[in-house]
């Protein structure tokens, strides 16, 4: 290791610890982890050092110092909704439950999911409508897999309950097809749900994002994810995040308080992964939530959020189901503002302009728009010393609603809704699989996909570019209506 390496190390430890998150202190070259805590403080002591030496404006927050040598490929995979068209000029990405298929088809020996509950199957439900076969393929492609091509297939989910009963599942462990845990966090942590939806492949290709795995997921259900082939480094890394879970999900398992080192990650925010793919390149990293199931060096998914708000230089577009600066699951309800003020942060004090695209059915809970009013209610001009200069603070919110166009899309049970959880700046494209409310951050199994990839090369292979375009399509597409239109004063 050449100086300059150590002191990006030691740099990157240090400013972990000053802006309070997770962080690992030890990294690859090293392999501090596995030596003792002496020259853990050592290296700290160093770093410590180090840091007052150098310019304090130079932070070594974002120097990537892990290079990928794999080719990945990046594809941006979505689930548009039975019947919604937009204009004959705009992008519509994969399809979701087509892309899943090419990735069960492509594993040579291993698929292990990650997954709230199942219901793939149209017997799951007890409203019948024809385009839960996109599932059954799902299904039977998975089904076929651990039959006839000897893949193992690794499924984690949440504890079945009444509402969510898995047969899917059940159906694939008693023929032996799937290895099947269940995790229960109410005993591991107290509260909270497994709410992720990950698809990891040879530990080699990988899916995150907002869609469950579920037939309206594929057909019914507004969905956004990202696609990862080729991309060892990065798949090794979400393998680290699937063993934190599975090592969590037997009855007697609870949270270590030391972790083994092998789920330790030197691959965060501070560190993120040189990735070259399709014809370009980024830096890359995945966080988790919540904080309880984040080992050393893995950045927890809030802290990656309000990292990509706070690099944000001209606007932050946020497309989420749910906005809630509170809790919502665990009562009594608190307030919980932080994304929220990171949100006003940037919008009053640096000058971002800020959207925000939230979701409207039949089950939002009405408090929403109230919330989203008061965070739109500081869009404004104001003034600014003398000269009757003022400043625009700008920020607007609309609602995506999904329309029924069909009386059978009126039947199906919880369908027919904008289910997209990602945002977009000018530096970063992030993809997440949780809502925005406090639970998500405190009691609820979720992952974040960030990349950093500025506008230079505006090649059309730039996904931060692509999340951006989708969420102009959206934003001003038919099915996006402003807020006033959902409440009155
Ligand atoms: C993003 O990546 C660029 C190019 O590697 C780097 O200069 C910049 O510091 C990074 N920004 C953040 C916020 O990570
Ligand atoms: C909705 O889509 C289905 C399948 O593509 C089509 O058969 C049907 O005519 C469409 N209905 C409406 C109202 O657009
Ligand atoms: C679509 O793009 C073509 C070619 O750029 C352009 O001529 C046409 O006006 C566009 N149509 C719409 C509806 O924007
Ligand atoms: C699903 O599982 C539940 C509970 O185990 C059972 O009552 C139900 O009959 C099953 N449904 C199907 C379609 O297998
Ligand atoms: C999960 O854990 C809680 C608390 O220990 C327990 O009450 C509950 O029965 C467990 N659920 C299942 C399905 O095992
Ligand atoms: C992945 O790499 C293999 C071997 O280099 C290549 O054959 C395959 O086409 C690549 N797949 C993708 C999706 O890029
Ligand atoms: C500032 O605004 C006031 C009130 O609108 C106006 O009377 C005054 O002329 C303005 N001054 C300048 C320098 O524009
Ligand atoms: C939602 O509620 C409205 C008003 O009650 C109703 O017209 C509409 O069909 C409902 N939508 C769905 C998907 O159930
Ligand atoms: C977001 O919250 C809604 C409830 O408002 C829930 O139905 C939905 O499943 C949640 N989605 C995700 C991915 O959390
Ligand atoms: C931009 O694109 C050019 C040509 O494709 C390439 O050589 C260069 O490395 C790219 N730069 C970045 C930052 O991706
Ligand atoms: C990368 O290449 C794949 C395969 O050609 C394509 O499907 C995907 O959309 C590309 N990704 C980006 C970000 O352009």
């Amino acid at each position: 290791m050449n100086v300059q390496q150590e002191k990006t190390t030691l740099l990157g430890t240090q400013s972990v610890e000053f802006s309070g998150q997770h962080r690992c202190l030890c990294n690859r070259t090293v392999k501090l982890c596995v030596i003792p805590l002496i020259l853990i403080a050592l290296a700290v002591g160093c770093g410590l050092a180090l840091n007052y030496y150098l310019p304090r404006h130079q932070p070594a927050h974002h120097v990537p110092s892990h290079k990928c040598t794999d080719f990945c490929t990046l594809t941006l995979v979505e689930t548009i909704p039975q019947n919604l068209t937009f204009g004959q000029n705009e992008t519509i990405h994969v399809p979701t439950g087509q892309s899943l298929l090419d990735l069960i088809n492509i594993a040579e020996h291993t698929i292990e999911i990650a997954s709230y509950y199942w219901t793939l199957r149209g017997i799951d439900l007890s409203y019948h409508d024809d385009t839960s076969k996109e599932g059954e393929r799902l299904f039977d492609a998975l089904m076929n897999a651990g039959q006839n091509r000897n893949i193992k297939l690794k499924i984690v989910q949440n504890v079945p309950s009444k509402d969510y009963n898995d047969n899917d599942t059940a159906l694939l462990a008693s023929q032996g097809k799937a290895e099947v845990r269940t995790i229960n966090f109410t005993r591991l942590i107290g509260s909270g749900i497994i709410h992720t939806k990950m698809w990891l492949i040879d530990r080699k290709h990988f899916y995150v994002g907002s869609a469950n795995l579920d037939w309206r997921s594929l057909t019914q259900v507004k969905e956004l994810g990202v696609i990862v082939r080729n991309c060892s480094c990065l798949a090794t890394d979400m393998g680290k995040i699937f063993d934190v879970y599975w090592q969590l999900a037997v009855n007697d398992a609870t949270i270590p308080k030391q972790w083994n080192p092998q789920l330790s990650t030197f691959i965060n925010d501070a560190n993120p992964e040189f990735v070259q793919y399709n014809n370009t390149k980024g830096t890359l990293y995945l966080s988790s939530s919540p904080p309880q199931l984040c080992p050393p060096g893995r950045t927890t998914d809030i802290d990656s959020i309000l990292s990509v708000i706070k690099n944000a230089k001209y606007f932050v577009s946020v497309a989420v189901m749910d906005y809630f600066p509170t809790t919502l699951y665990s009562y009594p309800r608190k307030y919980w503002a932080i994304i929220d003020d990171a949100l006003r942060d940037a919008a009053f004090n640096r000058h971002v302009s800020v959207r925000v695209l939230a979701s409207y059915w039949n089950h939002t809970a009405p408090d929403m728009l109230y919330f989203l009013r008061s965070l739109q209610s500081i869009n404004m001009h104001i003034p600014v010393g003398k000269r009757n200069k003022t400043l625009h603070v700008n920020v607007e919110v609309k609602i995506f609603e999904v329309p029924v166009y069909t009386e059978s899309q009126r039947k199906i049970p919880y369908a027919r809704v904008n289910h997209n959880k990602y945002m977009v700046t000018d530096k970063h494209a992030y993809i997440g699989t949780s809502n925005w409310s406090g639970d998500y951050f405190i009691s609820t199994g979720g992952i974040g996909f960030i990349l950093n990839q500025t506008n230079i090369n505006k090649t059309s292979d730039n996904l931060r570019l692509q999340l951006h375009n989708v969420f102009e399509r959206d934003w001003y597409s038919i099915y996006s209506h402003p807020l006033d239109n959902y409440i009155t004063v």
